[in-house]
């Protein structure tokens, strides 16, 4: 298989604080990226940079809630100021937060709204500057971003009105992107997991965690780095391929 090093590039990774984000740094961290690691968590994250450079890699930490359009383009200003470029970005931050929309309190469905659209949004509009002027001046001669969306950015379930909602609008946004910029050699592409075991499920409401604990309590989880894969394989890819979607269930999950 042709893979390019990704040893001179910058890459920012949101929700490097946990789960797939988290796996997502490490991974391309250890293909040579300097890794830069948002989240609101900043012990999280900190932690995460002392094992990357502690394995002779290469991590900045950048605490934010990326809900704020200021905190959100300041992150991608930040690390610009401290590391000069930016050659890929993952969106991976994003809560999921299901259950019967009659019962579902209102300020969940914006926390969702907020982070898993808004949220990305406001990153890469400040990211993609720097990503299609690295997309000229790097010895790869691309740049990627990539957004987790999920399969329910591609396939629509009960109880899970909004979240799909906004992981639809990730996945039309990237191939709107990946149309718009594809001559500018930035790629964008979508991933789209099943169940990963992580902490997404653990932010919902007792009764809905239950519930979907007990329905898929026979279906072993994919782990975040099997999603880490897949990123890594996107983004070493050579100029000339380019991924836009990829979906990745669990054997065991219809
Ligand atoms: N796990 C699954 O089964 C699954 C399946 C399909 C798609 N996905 C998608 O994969 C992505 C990653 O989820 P995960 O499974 O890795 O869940 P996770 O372990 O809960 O990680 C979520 C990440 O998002 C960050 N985040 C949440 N709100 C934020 C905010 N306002 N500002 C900045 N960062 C924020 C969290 O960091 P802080 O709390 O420290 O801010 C954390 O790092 C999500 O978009 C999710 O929808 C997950």
């Amino acid at each position: 298989m042709s893979t390019t090093t990704l040893s001179s590039t910058v890459a920012l990774v949101t929700g490097a604080s946990s789960g797939i984000g988290q796996a997502t740094a490490r991974r391309l961290a250890a293909e040579g990226a300097t890794v830069v690691l948002v989240a609101r968590r900043q012990d999280r994250i900190e932690v995460l940079a002392k094992e990357i450079t502690g394995q002779g890699g290469q991590a900045v930490t950048l605490g934010a809630d990326l809900t704020d359009p200021d905190a959100a383009a300041g992150v991608v200003a930040t690390a610009i100021e401290r590391l000069g470029r930016m050659d890929i970005l993952v969106n991976a931050a994003g809560v999921m937060l299901n259950g019967p929309s009659t019962a579902a309190p209102l300020e969940e469905w914006q926390r969702m709204v907020n982070i898993n659209i808004n949220g990305l949004l406001y990153v890469t509009k400040a990211a993609l500057p720097h990503l299609i002027e690295a997309a000229t001046d790097s010895p790869r001669q691309v740049a990627d971003v990539v957004n987790i969306s999920s399969i329910a950015g591609r396939f629509i379930i009960p109880d899970a009105a909004v979240y799909n909602a906004t992981k639809f609008g990730v996945t039309a946004a990237t191939e709107s992107w990946r149309q718009e910029f594809a001559r500018r050699n930035v790629r964008f592409a979508v991933v789209e997991p099943g169940l990963v075991d992580t902490e997404l499920m653990g932010h919902q409401q007792a009764a809905v965690k239950e519930n979907m604990a007990a329905r898929f309590a026979d279906v072993e989880y994919l782990q975040a780095d099997d999603i880490a894969e897949a990123v890594a394989y996107i983004v070493t890819g050579p100029r000339r391929r380019a991924v836009a979607e990829v979906v990745i269930r669990p054997t065991d999950q219809i």
